[in-house]
């Protein structure tokens, strides 16, 4: 079964073009968390996996995602 549009989610977005099929793909599927979301909360100024939580709830369901979720931080901060 794959998740559909979640209308109570309230993260989509479809100003950017998908020009990275990367930022696309959805790592958490709890609550349909994008990479691109990731990537824009880091950028905000999440610096820990807590952070990124609190901003996405990215993490915070069966917990499946975490480590792709602290993979995507690393590299992140790595480019800063
Ligand atoms: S897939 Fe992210 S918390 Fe379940």
């Amino acid at each position: 079964m794959v998740p559909q549009n979640d209308s109570a989610s309230g993260l989509d977005s479809a100003e950017s073009s998908p020009s990275n099929d990367d930022d696309e793909r959805t790592v958490c599927f709890c609550h349909n968390v994008s990479a691109k979301a990731l990537r824009e909360a880091i950028q905000a100024g999440a610096r820990t996996h807590a952070d990124i939580q609190a901003a996405t709830r990215a993490s915070t369901g069966c917990g499946g995602c975490e480590f792709e979720v602290l993979d995507i931080l690393e590299a992140e901060l790595q480019k800063k």
